[in-house]
């Protein structure tokens, strides 16, 4: 009898000790091996599973589980959905941290329950101005935004928006006067900034067209079709709009039916510029002398640009350079040498 008793008792107090075994997983709790379970503010499979999982991690820097597990199946990384700080917001990311100060708060999100980490950011005065800190003295212009914030001492005019379609790279990095230059990034990235201060500033890069996206992500400038003709040049996206280039004249080849080509004005003429439709552009298009001291006489062989009556020499070929001059000024070196050889009689 007093052998069984024993036995009970040491059957009892083996039996307490497996109810308040140590979980083997470290990073568990629970009453006995069966009932181990991750830990508040870790995930994964417990070590304590039947099969062992490969055991409970803790979750990224600032974020916990709403509570212990309750069972021993695994638990996925998104229930890590909580960050201690309450003006953070988990970003989902595996790696620490994975919590990040809320819209309007800045510092770096508490990592335990009760730390005081993101705090809110200053109401800036100037509304197109965005603070990086507790005072005003850090409210910058905001990204797309130029000018001197009102929040600057002394007060400055204020941030104005960039002209449409372009932006700052990012936001001011103090208060600091921000130029109009800053603004110098075109949202349409098939598009270029011709500095104006006046809207639009963006027009499409050579080889596009359309009208420049306004804001990030819309689409704008597209691309040009690219013609047979390789004197000609596409206003939209099909080669119907493939027509002579400036300087050219004749039919396009991507015309339907096809033409015989554009052809280079004669030496020293162009036309006033490219072509605006298909149709057939005449060789009396070829009208301008480049030369404006020069005359276009027709000719449908180069050169036809001649030199005006009170002119010589040879007209320019190109824009920009010289050619027919005064003869005035080959004249008077001769008037002068005639007159003295007057008074020299
Ligand atoms: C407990 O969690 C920590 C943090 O994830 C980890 O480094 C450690 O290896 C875990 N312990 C065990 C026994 O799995
Ligand atoms: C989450 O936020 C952290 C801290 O700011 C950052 O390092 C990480 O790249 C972010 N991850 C994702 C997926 O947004
Ligand atoms: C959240 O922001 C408020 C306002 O700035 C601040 O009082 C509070 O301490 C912040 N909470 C934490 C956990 O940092
Ligand atoms: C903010 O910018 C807009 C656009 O330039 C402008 O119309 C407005 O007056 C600005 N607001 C302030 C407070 O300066
Ligand atoms: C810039 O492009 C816009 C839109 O095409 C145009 O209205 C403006 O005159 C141009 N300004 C300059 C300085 O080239
Ligand atoms: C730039 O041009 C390419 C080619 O036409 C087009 O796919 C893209 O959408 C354009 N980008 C924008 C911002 O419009
Ligand atoms: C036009 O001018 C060129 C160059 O002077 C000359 O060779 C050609 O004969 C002229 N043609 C006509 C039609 O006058
Ligand atoms: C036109 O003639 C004037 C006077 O000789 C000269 O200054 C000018 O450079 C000429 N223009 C060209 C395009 O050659």
């Amino acid at each position: 009898m007093k052998t069984i008793q024993l036995l009970i008792a040491t059957l009892a107090i083996i039996a307490s000790v497996n109810a308040d075994a140590p979980c083997t997983d470290a990073n568990a709790t629970g009453g006995s091996v069966s009932t181990c379970y991750c830990k508040a503010g870790f995930y994964g499979t417990v070590k304590d599973a039947t099969p062992a999982g490969s055991g409970c991690a803790a979750c990224p820097t600032g974020t916990t589980t709403t509570g212990a597990a309750t069972s021993q199946a695994a638990i996925a990384l998104s229930a890590c959905s909580a960050c201690f700080d309450t003006n953070a917001t988990n970003n989902g990311s595996s790696s620490a941290p994975a919590c990040t100060c809320n819209t309007g708060y800045f510092g770096n999100p508490s990592t335990s329950s009760g730390g005081s980490g993101c705090q809110k950011l200053a109401t800036c005065t100037d509304t197109n101005a965005t603070a990086t800190g507790a005072t005003a003295s850090t409210c910058y212009c905001k990204a797309g935004f130029y000018g001197t914030v009102k929040d600057a001492t002394p007060a400055g005019s204020g941030c104005a928006a960039c002209p449409t379609g372009t932006t700052t790279t990012g936001a001011a990095v103090s208060q600091a006067a921000v130029a109009l230059s800053a603004c110098s990034a075109c949202f349409d990235t098939n598009a270029t900034n011709n500095g104006s201060s006046s809207a639009p500033a963006c027009t499409c890069s050579a080889g596009y067209y359309g009208t420049p996206s306004a804001s990030s992500g819309a689409s704008g400038c597209q691309k040009v079709a690219t013609c047979t003709d390789t004197n000609a040049a596409a206003t939209g996206g099909t080669v119907s709009t493939c027509y002579c280039k400036a300087g050219f004249y004749g039919t396009v080849k991507d015309a339907t039916p096809a033409g015989s080509g554009c052809a280079a004005c004669p030496t020293g003429t162009t036309t006033t510029g490219a072509a605006a439709s298909q149709a057939a552009v005449a060789l009396s298009a070829c009208s301008a002398c480049f030369d404006t001291n020069a005359t276009n006489n027709a000719s449908s062989s180069a050169p036809a640009c001649t030199c005006k009556s009170g002119y010589s020499g040879t007209p320019a070929a190109s824009s920009g350079a010289t050619g027919c001059s005064a003869d005035s000024s080959k004249l008077l070196p001769l008037l002068a040498l005639l007159f003295s050889l007057v008074l020299l009689i």
